[in-house]
């Protein structure tokens, strides 16, 4: 085959068979994900609080304790438990409480772990509470029980794990059982990032990139990334395609503004399903209080979505209030979404 044909051929593969990359023409996969604890920007405790634990386990030629990071997507608890494993020197295994069917899933994994080696568990909260309880003495002692046969014929068995570090992650802390929240000597909540660290991540990932942004740009990206790391890369991705394809490839701030506009990110960084949100509190509830069942319904929406993604920013930024009868949009969203607001509404209620 001539070079021409040959080319062709392996663009047609490529064409047919999207799993197929030819090799010289191969994308490059550039990694945004720190790999190191000095490389990680903000969460400072948190990185603190690892690093001594890391150290003083080496120190004592020890394995870590197990870690349980807890916060809303995207602020980096996945991240940070591929740090652990780099910083350790450990293999990590991925798993997630969904995935997690039956005890025997678990246990197949515990078993074939090497000492200091990080099992991931993400979504720890939705493991079933039969593959929790083989956790426990896994965690504690590094065994688990594992029963033969039923009724009087029924024999346990203990087998030997070997010392691995465990790292949850939970987006709900609170439907964790205390059994198993208690058994993870290092518990932190990862919080939004400040707009000053945004900028850092968002300069990082551009020089990752090889992509120029004006100071600008970073300024207002990280202002419409609702305090997440994820979102800012992920919208950093978007402006670049926009300035290659519609400018000359650099990043001002007017390619921002078009770019976020087309993507249905408002000035404060609010979603076209932050936006449902609140309008369907306003339009269908008065404004509220109203149960997160009921709007789930009314906008054909999982309510875990809403209480997982849609609710942490918005509770931060003070668009949402949780009362003990339910959720109510705040003036800033009234005021924010261009309604008037309705003075009457908000005089009986002392917190907005
Ligand atoms: N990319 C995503 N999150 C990051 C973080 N916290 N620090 C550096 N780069 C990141």
């Amino acid at each position: 085959m001539t070079d021409d044909v040959l080319t062709e051929s392996r663009q047609l593969q490529g064409i047919l068979n999207p799993g197929f990359l030819p090799v010289d023409n191969e994308p490059e996969l550039v990694s945004l994900r720190p790999q190191r604890l000095v490389d990680y920007i903000g969460q400072v405790d948190v990185v603190e609080t690892l690093k001594i634990a890391i150290e003083a386990a080496e120190k004592r030629n020890e394995v870590m304790d197990h870690v349980l990071f807890h916060g809303p997507p995207g602020l980096g608890k996945t991240t940070l438990a591929h740090i652990i494993a780099m910083e350790t020197g450990g293999q990590m295994t991925v798993t997630s409480g969904p995935a997690l069917e039956k005890g025997g899933d678990l246990v197949g994994i515990l078993t074939h772990l090497e000492s200091g080696d990080v099992l991931f568990v993400d979504e720890i909260h939705r493991m079933p509470k039969v593959v929790e309880e083989f956790l426990y003495s896994a965690m504690e002692d590094f065994t688990v029980d594992i029963v033969f046969d039923k009724g009087v014929h029924a024999r346990s068995h203990k087998i030997p794990l070997k010392q691995f570090i465990l790292v949850g992650a939970t987006t709900r802390v609170g439907l964790l059982s205390a059994p198993l929240r208690d058994r993870f000597g290092i518990f932190r909540s990862l919080d939004f990032y400040s707009e000053k660290d945004l900028i850092r991540i968002n300069k990082r990932s551009a020089r990752l990139l090889d992509v120029e942004v004006k100071d600008d740009a970073a300024l207002e990206l990280s202002r419409r990334s609702r305090g997440t790391p994820r979102v800012v890369n992920r919208l950093l991705k978007r402006v670049r395609d926009y300035a290659q394809v519609k400018a000359d490839g650099v990043v001002s701030v007017e390619i921002v503004h078009a770019a976020l506009d087309l993507e249905g990110v408002d000035e404060k960084g609010l979603t076209r399903l932050d936006r449902r949100y609140l309008r369907t509190i306003i339009d269908f509830y008065k404004g509220g209080p109203v149960g997160i069942e009921a709007i789930a319904a009314t906008l054909q929406e999982e309510t875990d979505t809403l209480v997982d993604v849609v609710e942490p920013y918005l509770l931060k930024i003070g668009m949402v209030l949780r009362t003990s009868s339910g959720r109510r949009a705040s003036r800033d969203a009234y005021r924010h979404l261009g309604y008037p607001v309705q003075e009457g509404l908000f005089n009986k209620f002392t917190r907005e």
